[in-house]
């Protein structure tokens, strides 16, 4: 089975690619380039031992794309191509809805013309709003707050009316919550070049001194310790996720959507002095001002994945931790 994979060396998609390649799928590689790095893509071949093909373009550019499917047989698509910075997107947002919704539009038409129609798409727990109940559960009422949630809503809401369209698509809707961690090698994890807006690359940057101190954004939520919950995942375990999902959406048809996370909420408290023990690492942090728009507490209740795709997350926050630091670490000795 050949599985292109959008945005394939991000974050998100570079650890799924390993697990694809790792469950013996064959996989076709595209991404710009815009927030990742050339180098992912060996990384992902000295993780695996396994080749495949990688092409540099736009999933705006229908052209490449008639491309790949010309070159290659797709069985079916892995998603992740798209811009993810909330508050770039207030103060840009059309930037974000020209990127995220041309790309998924013409990826769209160009499956529909090679008949394969077959594609797991990563949304995001953001489309929730806020929730008036925890745990938060796939019927929950959807809204958003800022223009990178409304395009997830709008592209969920395409592929619904794309399946009603034509029912012989098969679509998996993966709400994603929290993700965090990198590769037990080392080899690939997040590391933003900019001063990170969220909370885990931030921590790491305080504990390798690029920064001086974590501003924990307020302490009377209505939480255990008052700081914000968070539905933190393994990123590997995310990516494995996808592996349930492909099977899913090659085997049936139907549009659904299912969360890809644990079902525990941990506090930033909770989260800094975690990191600080098992790296052995001192973080520096001082209580600030609530961020605007940000939430209580959000946690999945993720047994529909559990029952639908036979997925659930293994690793616990130490090794979200340890691995998250892991890669920084190995990072910066290789530079
Ligand atoms: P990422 O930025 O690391 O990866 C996205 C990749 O897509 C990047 O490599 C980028 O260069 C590429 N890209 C962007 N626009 C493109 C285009 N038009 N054509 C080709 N390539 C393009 O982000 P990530 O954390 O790996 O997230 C992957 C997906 O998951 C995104 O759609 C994101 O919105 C979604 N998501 C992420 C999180 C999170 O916390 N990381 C949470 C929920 C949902
Ligand atoms: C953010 C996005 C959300 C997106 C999610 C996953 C915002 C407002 N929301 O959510 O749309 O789906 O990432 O990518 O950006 N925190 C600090 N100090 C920091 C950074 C964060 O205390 O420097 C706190 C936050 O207040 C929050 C928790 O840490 O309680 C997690 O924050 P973050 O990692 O930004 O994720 P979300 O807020 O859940």
């Amino acid at each position: 089975m050949k599985i292109l994979v959008t945005g394939g060396t991000g974050y998100i998609g570079s650890h799924t690619c390993v697990e694809l390649l790792d469950a013996g799928y064959e996989i076709v590689v595209i991404d710009n380039l815009s927030n990742s790095k050339i180098e992912v893509v060996d990384k992902i071949k000295e993780i695996t031992g396994k080749d495949f093909k990688f092409y540099e373009g736009d999933c705006c550019d229908k052209n490449i794309l008639v491309k790949i499917f010309n070159e290659n047989d797709i069985d079916a698509v892995i998603h992740f191509a798209g811009f993810k910075a909330v508050g770039e997107s207030v103060l840009k947002p059309l930037k974000y809805y020209r990127n995220n919704l041309d790309s998924t539009i013409t990826l769209l038409e160009v499956m529909n013309e090679f008949n394969c129609k077959k594609i797991a798409f990563s949304s995001s727990a953001t489309v929730y709003g806020k929730p008036e109940t925890l745990p938060i559960k796939e019927d929950f009422p959807l809204s958003t707050t800022n223009p990178y949630g409304t395009t997830k809503l709008m592209i969920e809401d395409i592929l619904r009316d794309l399946y009603v369209s034509d029912n012989e698509w098969s679509i998996a809707i993966l709400r994603y919550f929290n993700p965090i961690g990198a590769h037990k090698s080392g080899l690939i994890g997040e590391n933003p070049n900019d001063i990170p807006n969220n909370l885990m690359p931030y921590i790491v940057k305080v504990a390798t001194k690029e920064l001086e101190c974590l501003s924990v954004f307020g302490n009377d939520y209505d939480t255990k310790d008052g700081t914000g919950v968070r539905d933190y995942i393994h990123v590997v375990d995310l990516a494995k996720g996808h592996i349930k999902a492909i099977e899913k959406v090659l085997k049936d048809t139907g549009v659904d959507a299912y969360n890809l996370g644990t079902g525990n909420g941990y506090s930033v408290l909770e989260i800094v002095n975690t990191f600080m023990k098992v790296n052995n690492i001192d973080v520096n942090y001082k209580i600030t001002d609530r961020r605007p728009g940000d939430i209580d507490a959000c946690y999945a209740d993720p047994s529909y994945a559990k029952e639908k795709l036979n997925w659930e997350a293994n690793l616990g926050i130490n090794e979200m931790c340890e691995d998250a630091y892991n890669f920084v670490k190995n990072f910066k000795e290789d530079k």
